[in-house]
């Protein structure tokens, strides 16, 4: 182990007690955190486990991906929940997800993030955080969802010339590196309490900050989907964290899942 790998165990150790540092399992180095945590929830872990590490060696993005991330420097995590939810609101666990992120984000570092629909956090046109949500079902009840969470932190994009336009971090936008702990202490803070609002059947609040904090809301997009490509204008975000997109006929649709390009010139190709 090196010195920064003890940097992690160091975090994990001195987590602030919530429903995600009961059961946390923390690696220097691990293929995937949510294949870990997707092998835990199968076997019957408790909810809130955490799967953590310094290090990925097939870190996976959306839509079979890969998520790349030095070592050390970012923070890399898998979450654990058995919500006892219908699958229709099973990626709501993703938008709170989302907002824990941004609210925690801006908390810390002072900074404003935005959602991009589905699941990527963008500060200033640039990426600096992904959410891969993966679920499994019985008789449309949810079993349990795993929600990885890839957080660009104190990463120095330069490392990456090839990402520099695309990606950023947040020792990048704000000049100095910052307490990996109270990120994570902070974005744990929030999802416990938003994932408090869904059991409560609450989720007005959420519902209405995703969309206040999404960079999507009102644009004319194109969402490639599994057989199409739909274009539209974004009407909203639906409780259930579904885009509702409107045709050139005025007539709304609800996706659920899909890869969105927004029509403005600053976020072409991404
Ligand atoms: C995306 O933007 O495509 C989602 C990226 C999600 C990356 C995180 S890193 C921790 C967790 N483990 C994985 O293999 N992926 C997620």
């Amino acid at each position: 182990m090196t010195i920064k790998d003890n940097g992690l165990q160091e975090i994990v150790n001195n987590l602030p007690d919530s429903l995600f540092s009961r059961h946390v399992y923390c690696f220097s180095s691990i293929e995937s955190t949510n294949a870990y945590a997707k092998e835990l929830a199968k076997r019957g872990e408790a909810e809130g486990s955490l799967v953590i590490a310094e290090k990925q060696t097939r870190g996976q993005g959306r839509m079979g991906r890969h998520w790349y991330s030095p070592a050390c420097a970012n923070l890399l995590l898998s979450v654990v929940f058995r919500p006892p939810f219908t699958v229709d609101r099973a990626f709501s666990l993703n938008m709170i997800a989302a907002l824990a992120i941004v609210d925690a984000i801006n908390n810390i570092t002072g900074l404003d993030t935005l959602i991009k629909w589905p699941n990527d956090v963008f500060c200033r046109d640039k990426k600096i955080a992904g959410i891969l949500t993966e679920f499994s079902t019985k008789r449309k009840q949810v079993e349990y969802v795993v929600i990885g969470i890839g957080i660009n932190v104190n990463w120095d994009i330069s490392d990456k010339p090839e990402l520099k336009h695309v990606a950023t971090s947040l020792e990048n936008e704000i000049g100095h590196p910052i307490s990996r702990l109270d990120l994570l202490a902070t974005i744990f803070k929030f999802l416990e309490e938003y994932y408090g609002l869904l059991l409560k059947r609450q989720e007005d609040f959420i519902y209405k900050r995703w969309n206040e904090r999404s960079m999507v809301v009102g644009k004319e997009a194109f969402i490639d989907s599994a057989h199409e490509t739909i274009k539209g204008k974004v009407k909203r975000i639906d409780k259930n964290g579904a885009l509702v997109i409107e045709d050139e006929a005025g007539k709304e649709s609800s996706i659920i899942c899909g890869d969105l390009k927004v029509l403005f010139p600053s976020l072409a190709g991404l």
